[in-house]
């Protein structure tokens, strides 16, 4: 099994006394993996980020980080090798993204200077770096915020819901650049979000938690695999008609979706295969089939059980 850069046993938090927040969660996030954190509003994902952060204390259980549990003697050790967006950044809005990082700069320890300029680089802010962040877009902001993250060349990078409020362009140029930093230069991502398809377009791996407790973790490939055993897909068909006549004589169960569209499950793509062949030999024109369950779906069956 490869090393696992986040790990996390037992862990319990509660703000009260009347519920817990987190419970007995077991994160794996191996190396140079795009981890995705998914859950719904309220499902403990910053908590979680701030218990890995030692920004909250946790109540019980352990976190280990690098391979080392997380205690008074590698706390500083081991977040030195962690960069971390969380919530806005905060930044200073009458200043520009390069006095902004110098400042960033001069609270960390044993950042060359030349870093700045090479960060800027990354995030693609070097045109706008003299710009006042005032006038920045969110994507802009959250960008420069993720330069700040970088300035340490961390291994390991968290990012809570890094997308959130960003338009499509931002989101497309954030997801551009969590790509470009996993495979560039090998950063571990850990990245919450409650957003399926988010997840499914950029992480390798995936947990999946609501209310506190882990409800699937894996890989994004075999979460698709595990769910495509029992696939729901969409047809197009000429003749609703004739197609369901023709499913009929087999016994499969469909429902209409609307004019030309039906909607059925099959137990695995070779069944898919046989039933175009049954009902092309029916002279029925199928012109489209869809595997309707992506993880978006998963993400709703695992949540609302
Ligand atoms: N400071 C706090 N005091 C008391 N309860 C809190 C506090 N912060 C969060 N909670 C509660 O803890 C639970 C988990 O919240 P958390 O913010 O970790 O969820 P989240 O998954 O990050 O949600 P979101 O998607 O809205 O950011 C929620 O029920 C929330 O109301
Ligand atoms: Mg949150």
């Amino acid at each position: 099994m490869s090393q696992l850069i986040i790990e996390t046993e037992n862990l319990n938090f509660s703000y009260t006394k009347e519920r817990k927040d987190i419970e007995n969660l077991e994160l794996k996030v191996p190396k140079g993996s795009i981890y995705g954190f998914l859950g719904p509003n309220g499902s403990g994902k910053s908590t979680t980020i701030r218990l890995i952060l030692n920004l909250l204390k946790k109540q019980s259980g352990n976190v280990t980080l690098f391979g080392e549990i997380f205690n008074a003697n590698t706390r500083i050790k081991s977040l030195s090798k962690v960069g971390a967006l969380i919530e806005n950044p905060s930044l200073y809005g009458h200043l520009n993204a390069l006095e902004n990082l110098k400042i960033a700069v001069n609270y960390r320890q044993n950042i060359a200077s030349e870093r700045i300029e090479e960060v800027l680089e990354i995030v693609k802010l070097t045109q706008a770096k003299e710009k006042k962040v005032k006038a920045y877009s969110l994507g802009m902001k959250q960008r420069l915020g993720l330069a700040i993250s970088l300035l340490s060349n961390p291994e390991l990078l968290i990012l809570d819901e890094p997308t959130n409020g960003l338009d499509p362009k931002g989101i497309i140029e954030m997801r551009t650049l969590i790509k470009e930093l996993n495979e560039k230069y090998g950063t571990t991502i850990f990245i919450s979000s409650h957003l399926l398809n988010e997840i499914e377009k950029v992480c390798t791996h995936v947990g999946i938690i609501r209310d506190g407790k882990m409800l699937y973790q894996d890989t994004v490939k075999s979460l698709k695999q595990s769910k495509s055993k029992n696939m729901i897909v969409e047809l197009e068909v000429d003749s609703v008609k004739k197609t369901i006549a023709s499913l009929e004589k087999i016994n499969k169960k469909n429902t209409v979706l609307e004019d030309s569209f039906l909607q059925l499950e099959v137990g695995s793509k070779e069944e898919i295969t046989f039933l175009i062949d049954l009902l092309r030999s029916e002279n029925v024109n199928v012109y489209q089939i869809f595997i309707k369950n992506n993880l978006e779906e998963l993400f709703l069956s695992l949540t609302e059980n």
